[in-house]
């Protein structure tokens, strides 16, 4: 009884003085995903939703807080949804990469994914993992700080998540399949959009252009997400300067620009203050397109930054009727230069817990190739360059993906003949990686199921060198269950001697996808602290199903919080 007593007291005691203990919530939610008409530039497309939105909810929690969140398939196509950028510690079951952390939920089935958000705080966002219906599932994540404490920089009046995303004029499901069977790349998107909005520029738009409203004085912060599916973008506004503060849900220190550039996955954190005459200026995204002769789209997307005392809009004119907003200037298409010196600017708010000791050094080339023709192929299937078909690889390992079970489900259960452990350290043939001569020889990929084995708790590096094979590329390479310290980029081929003295190992940002320069290479670390199958891809769709991909295989470390979770009950079978 004393005991009891005492616990009980204990109990109180933690309640009362412990800030956190009535902070984490669970928060509930169903996701019903379903055909949902939508009309854009002209048309009306069967596109599939999540409850009917486009783009779908935006969830806001808090750090700590766990999310709970039944996915329902009322749609025609097998879907998954992934939280892009969730650590998703112990709980990879949640993370929902089709085939790699779980099956497909099947049409009319459902799944509820289950996890909390530790440590992470900004943007993130969640979107459909599977074939390409993530054109249309996706929405915003806000991860705000703990009930009760505050961000790093002064309370913005107002958070404005905006999703930049690209829209077809057909259904993305199509699209893809029809470059699975000629072997060419996918068609271009027919637009880009601000939440779901392809903006004044285009046909049929302007009555939905996003608006955006904001205050003399007042200081917003904007939420930028590149939730595009092959495009990494431009963004800007009119007239006004952005302070960078965050980016993939950590705080970077504070720096000041006119333009932040996204490649898909990524997301960054502006604030942006009402400091120009009362207007309507721009909000504009446009391509940053870094491989050569490579087909994009070219138009420009915008949204309006409206003060609310402008002259047109006192009292809340109708959107599109009033004066016309100020267009901002953008960079070239191919501003590499503006990309990098953006990146460059990047540190983390803090000191950085970078690993120094490395246990693993791996140095793993990203790019394009090509297949030849399949014998008994007819021409119309190899429709790629000179009659071949597209595909990518990372260290010449093109990944395929199982179809019989999810790699973590074979993983956990011990199902042999679903995957290897031989993903290769280092490529397997030594050459000039960005050179302009590259042996036709290197063009053609092995395909596997190659997965590299990490030990709990190993302090890994990894050098990410992009290659001249077809094209070079700037590639937005994702891992999913961590983040990982981007400590240096740079062009050509990576030199160890060299460049280590470009290491930052002070304040490097964080972030959960890199882009890797085009024609250059970037170098990552993290440890290994969280079991699982993780996979880490090229961000670009387009690329994921040429095999621009590998997986880690973290193993369980030692007691339970060093060991995943057991598979939830309802997690689907293949
Ligand atoms: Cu946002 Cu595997 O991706």
């Amino acid at each position: 009884m004393k005991i009891i007593k005492s616990f009980l007291c204990f109990i109180s005691f933690a309640v009362l003085f412990n800030p956190m203990a009535e902070a984490n919530k669970a928060h509930h939610h169903e996701f019903i995903i379903q055909a949902t008409k939508v009309k854009r530039l002209c048309e009306t497309h069967n596109s599939i939703t999540v409850n009917g939105m486009f783009p779908g909810p935006q969830l806001v929690i808090n750090n700590g807080d766990t999310l709970v969140v039944k996915v329902i398939n009322r749609a025609r196509y097998n879907v998954t949804i992934h939280w892009h950028g969730v650590r998703q510690m112990r709980t990879g079951w949640a993370d929902g990469p089709e085939f790699v952390t779980q099956c497909p939920i099947r049409p009319g089935s459902s799944y509820t994914y289950r996890f909390t958000i530790q440590g992470q705080e900004g943007t993130l966002w969640w979107h459909a993992h599977s074939s390409w219906l993530r054109a249309t599932v996706y929405g915003s994540l806000l991860v705000l700080p703990p009930a009760g404490s505050s961000y790093p920089f002064p309370t913005p009046h107002r958070n404005v998540p905006l999703l930049l995303g690209e829209w077809w004029d057909a259904n993305p499901v199509d699209v893809l399949r029809e470059s699975i069977r000629t072997g060419a790349a996918p068609n271009i998107s027919d637009a880009y959009t601000i939440d779901g909005q392809p903006g004044d520029l285009y046909k049929c738009s302007s009555q939905d252009t996003t608006i955006v409203p904001i205050n003399v004085g007042e200081t917003i912060l904007l939420r930028v997400i590149n939730s595009a599916l092959n495009q990494p973008l431009f963004f800007t506004v009119a007239n006004h300067k952005f302070t960078v503060v965050g980016a993939d849900a950590s705080y970077l220190k504070p720096f000041t620009t006119n333009v932040i550039v996204l490649g898909p996955g990524q997301t960054t954190d502006v604030l942006i203050t009402g400091d120009q005459p009362p207007n309507r200026y721009y909000m504009a995204a446009r391509a940053y397109q870094s491989a050569q002769n490579v087909p994009f789209g070219n138009t420009t997307t915008t949204a309006i930054l409206q003060y609310k005392s402008a002259p047109c809009c006192i009292g809340g004119a109708k959107k599109g009727t009033s004066i016309k907003p100020i267009m901002p200037l953008l960079p070239a298409y191919n501003d590499t230069n503006t990309v990098t010196r953006f990146s460059q600017s990047f540190k983390s708010l803090r000191k950085a817990e970078v690993p120094t000791e490395l246990d693993e050094n791996l140095f793993i080339t990203i790019g394009l190739g090509l297949n030849n023709c399949p014998k008994n192929f007819r021409s119309r299937r190899c429709q790629g360059l000179n009659g071949t078909r597209f595909t990518a690889s990372m260290n010449n390992v093109s990944f395929a993906l199982p179809s019989n079970y999810s790699l973590l489900q074979a993983h956990h259960h011990n199902i042999p003949g679903v995957f290897t452990t031989d993903f290769p350290a280092k490529p397997p043939v030594k050459f000039d990686y960005t050179g302009s001569n590259i042996s036709r020889s290197l063009y053609q990929p092995d395909r596997g199921t190659k997965l590299y084995k990490l030990k709990y708790g190993s302090r890994v590096q990894i050098v990410l060198q992009d290659t001249g094979i077809v094209t070079p590329e700037n590639h937005p390479i994702h891992l999913h269950g961590y983040d990982f310290y981007i400590v240096a980029e740079g062009f050509g081929n990576f030199n160890p001697k060299k460049d280590i003295r470009k290491f930052n190992l002070e304040d490097p940002p964080l972030r959960n996808t890199v882009g890797v320069p085009v024609n250059g290479w970037a170098v990552i670390r993290f440890v290994a602290d969280n079991p699982g199958v993780w996979i880490m891809h090229c961000h670009l769709d387009a690329h994921i199903s040429w095999g621009l991909a590998m997986a880690f295989l973290v193993e369980n470390g030692k007691g339970l919080l060093e060991t995943i979770e057991e598979p939830p009950a309802d997690l689907p079978v293949c």
